[in-house]
């Protein structure tokens, strides 16, 4: 007998080699909403023919709502039925007219999926399997169906009404309502429908296209808003100029529109023609946004407008092909970006990004391959894995390419598949075939799982040298054996004595188990730079000295590998220090002070290069995280680094003050560097950090500032402290973009008090966990403070798991992506790993928990 713990202990897993194409297809449909927020009907007309050869009824996938009427052919039949939520009608032709009528309650849809309630407006929001919430229709990506859109609503309350395409009419109906007809003549599938209805002021701008088609654009925000919507506006228009030249790329509609909306579950949506947006990647100005939160809105409008060509004009086949389209357009957004400023510190900050993200992930228990093999939830898989070492391999394959023959593959690619539903298997095919290489082994990097580990050495025979190079890529979840793949690494040797390049930058395409390269007549011992740019997405072990590393910081002509240099020797320095209690800190303080004294660089990439690795990266080094001794070596080197270099601190802060504010990569620059200098001033302990920083706390004419600021304040123990945290919280009350940093920075506090800070919190007012960014504010924050969440009392896994478990009843979605901390636990001592997986296993035995919350629960404790 199966009792019902049972069956919820065994979803249905969707597997990839059970793919098989629709046996019906829908050229057309014709959608009909009457909209209102607690009730809104929907009349769905398909256009449905036969694909092949079968006898198969027609389904189509519903979730949450009943069937009120089914027609086939204009006739009411009842020969239909249901299968779980799917809606099964017997067809007896080749070609039918299916028309069925549903009731939804947007307003009860607390996951924000489908069709919800964001504040006063209705959106949609569909990918991956959010359409078959609103109507009934096979809801997968390779079925696609032009859309005919009508809307009804009240025109005072929704004077607003978008939906993809162009508009194609509109009018007034009595009882003061209104109705709009939107076509969108490109087929795409369910997951890039969207509808919008609200009382929502406009930003337009129009962009003429390098074929002369005039396009008006719009951004779509609350009235009050507008003031912070040129920023997006701009990059949008750089986005549509950057790929029709870069790759060639026009946009096709007469309208594209953006509308933000404060109720988000993550970034941003490619819908065709209307995207819709997180307010977060919208909404700035000076006062309330960081250049941080500038430089991702710019590549977050850019990455959902380049989804219109990488996703939009050629999808995907089926989910397990999901980086198809994100990991090639989160390469695109990171170019693109590249290019708006420095190309080094945007690499600098992506690997950044990709060793905090995606390594761990790569290396614990929802390690999964770029192309997965099954999954319960598919919004599960919308991770670091897909999107961002998804675009390491693109950017693996441009590098092996070149970029006139990988403009030349994409080209390609785009042409052969446009207006289709394809693979990463035919994206590969392209880049082979224009690229006129074989990359037959390459292909592994889509289907195994975990960071390869690179072990690297350099002999010196004087004159001679011998580069040893060895790979080994760890087991993974259901991967115990893996093969060597193959890994692009650019190396270039320099002279020890000289610092001159002793060889040109040569890319080595190291694809066995080990190998051996030779270089010779060499003037001088050669120190060893390799993966050069982050070429490939490895982990590379070598046996540089800490004078090699120093050497490569002040000499190497690529500033990602003086970067990296600098990081290696940090890294070892605190690896050293966390293992036996001390290490002798000089070899960085003499690194750190070359970097800052260097007046030729850029000040951004000095702010990038002088920060200390992250406390969870010096975790991922060990065998066992200790985080109260990864905390306390950093900090003894942040005090060391502080003091030794007061001076320069101190003129690096003051370089930036007093400048008004300016948007621009130099005035950027100037102010990281001043915010990471007034860091390492607190750390030194100086007597008059409270002073400054609530100095520049209150003087502050931009966000980046006051929130460095007050980052300082919160991290210590000073009466300006709870000072700073009112003024802010009062100014930026009615702001709830400002409010999720007020509650992220205390999140994120180095302070002994954050878990109990962070529990009360969770109870103040202004704490929801409806709103996906507030919960992510407190809950996701709380989750990356790595001390504080480890506590070894265990009350920081007590806390998460009761979020979880409150959270799941309203957003499995977002519950589910706050989980990986807990799953964290083989990395730890037994006591904490005890209690973590104590927590997991209370999450799993919730009656009636989500398939997402139970996916990740699960395969965390496995
Ligand atoms: N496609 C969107 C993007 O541009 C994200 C969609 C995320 N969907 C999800 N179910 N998590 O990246
Ligand atoms: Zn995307």
């Amino acid at each position: 007998m199966i009792d019902a713990q049972t069956a919820l202990a065994q979803p249905h897993v969707t597997r990839r080699e059970d793919y098989s194409p629709p046996e019906w297809l829908v050229p057309e449909v014709a959608l009909d909403f009457d909209l209102d927020a607690e009730r809104t009907r929907v009349k769905a007309r398909l256009e449905v023919t036969r694909r092949g050869a079968h006898d198969a009824p027609l389904r189509l996938n519903g979730a949450g709502q009943a069937p009120l009427a089914v027609l086939v052919d204009g006739v009411a039949v009842n020969d239909w039925r249901l299968d779980g939520e799917d809606l099964i009608i017997p067809l007896a032709g080749g070609r039918h007219v299916v028309e069925t009528e549903v009731e939804i309650a947007p307003e009860r849809n607390t996951q924000l999926m489908g069709l919800y309630a964001s504040g006063e407006n209705l959106c949609t929001q569909c990918e991956a399997e959010g359409f078959r919430r609103i109507t009934y229709f096979p809801d997968r990506p390779d079925v696609l169906a032009r859309y005919r859109v009508r809307m009804s609503a009240d025109k005072a309350r929704f004077p607003v009404l978008l939906a993809n395409g162009d508009p194609v009419a509109s009018g007034d109906l009595p009882g003061g309502r209104h109705w709009a007809e939107w076509h969108d003549p490109f087929p795409k599938p369910t997951y890039l429908f969207a509808l919008v209805a609200g009382d929502l002021a406009v930003n337009r701008g129009t962009f003429v296209t390098q074929s002369g088609r005039e396009v008006a654009l719009g951004i779509w925000v609350r009235r009050a808003d507008l003031p912070r919507t040129d920023h997006a506006l701009d990059a949008l228009k750089a986005a549509m100029a950057w790929d029709e030249r870069v790759y060639g790329r026009e946009y096709d509609l007469d309208v594209f529109n953006i509308v933000a909306v404060d109720d988000f579950n993550f970034g941003a949506m490619e819908n065709k023609g209307l995207n819709i947006f997180n307010s977060r990647y919208i909404l700035a100005d000076p006062d309330t946004a960081t250049d941080y939160d500038y430089d991702a809105i710019a590549a977050v409008v850019a990455h959902e407008y380049f989804h219109n060509w990488s996703g939009n004009r050629v999808t995907c086949r089926d989910w397990f092909q999901l980086s198809l389209k994100e990991g090639f357009t989160v390469y695109r957004d990171q170019s693109f970006s590249a290019d708006q400023g420095s190309a080094a510190v945007k690499r600098i900050e992506d690997v950044r990004g990709l060793r905090a993200s995606q390594f761990p992930e790569d290396s614990g228990p929802l390690a999964h391959p770029v192309r997965p093999e099954s999954y319960i939830e598919i919004s599960n898989f919308y991770t670091a894995t897909i999107y961002n070492k998804g675009a390491e391999l693109i950017r693996m394959m441009a590098t092996i390419l070149g970029p006139a023959k990988f403009r030349a593959a994409t080209d390609l690619y785009f042409s052969r598949f446009d207006g289709t539903a394809a693979t990463c298997e035919d994206f590969v095919a392209c880049m082979e075939e224009a690229g006129e290489v074989d990359l037959s082994r390459f292909r592994l990097w889509y289907s195994q799982a975990g960071t390869p580990r690179v072990s690297v050495s350099i002999s010196d025979n004087g004159g001679r040298a011998t580069l040893r190079l060895a790979q080994h890529v760890p087991p993974t979840p259901g991967q115990p054996d893996k093969q060597p793949m193959v890994l692009p690494l650019k190396v270039k040797l320099f002279g020890a004595e000289t610092g001159r390049p002793l060889t040109p930058e040569r890319l080595v395409l190291f694809d066995t188990l080990s190998e051996s390269i030779t270089f010779e007549g060499l003037a001088e011992r050669p120190v060893m730079s390799i993966n050069r740019g982050f070429s490939a997405p490895v982990i590379i072990e070598s046996d540089r000295p800490a004078t090699d590393l120093a050497f490569l910081s002040a000499h190497d002509d690529d500033p990602f590998a003086r970067y990296e240099a600098m990081q290696q020797l940090m890294l070892d320095t605190l690896v050293a220090a966390t293992v036996e209690g001390r290490a002798d800190h000089r070899a960085v303080i003499d690194a750190v002070a070359n970097t800052l004294g260097d007046a030729t660089l850029d000040r951004a990439f000095v702010a990038e290069a002088v920060l200390l690795p992250s406390e969870s990266f010096i975790g991922d080094q060990l065998v066992t995280v200790d985080p109260d001794a990864i905390f306390a070596a950093r900090e003894a080197l942040r005090r060391d680094l502080g003091t030794a270099l007061a001076a320069q601190w101190r003129a690096a802060y003051d370089e930036g003050d007093g400048r008004p504010y300016a948007y621009n990569p130099a005035a950027k620059g100037l102010r990281r560097l001043r915010n990471v200098a007034l860091g390492y001033i607190a750390a030194s302990g100086a007597a008059d950090i409270a002073p400054l920083a609530f100095r520049q706390f209150e003087r502050a004419d931009n966000m980046t500032d006051r929130q460095a600021a007050l980052t300082t304040l919160v991290n210590g123990d000073w009466d300006e402290r709870a000072a700073a945290l009112d003024i802010f919280y009062n100014r930026y009350a009615d702001n709830p973009l400002v409010l999720d940093k007020w509650f992220q920075t205390q999140a994120l506090s180095t302070r002994d008090d954050t878990p109990s800070a962070v529990a009360a919190l969770a109870a103040h007012p202004d704490f929801t966990l409806a709103n996906p960014n507030r919960a992510r504010s407190l809950i996701g924050a709380f989750g990356a403070n790595q001390r504080a969440f480890n506590a070894i009392d265990g009350r920081g896994y007590r806390f998460l798991a009761d979020q979880l478990i409150a959270l799941d009843r309203i957003n499995p979605q977002t519950a589910a992506k706050l989980l990986p901390p807990l799953g964290r636990w083989r990395r730890f001592d037994t006591r904490r790993a005890g209690l973590m997986r104590a927590e997991l296993e209370r999450i799993v035995a919730v009656p009636e928990l989500s398939k997402d919350l139970f996916e990740q629960a699960s395969k965390s404790l496995e």
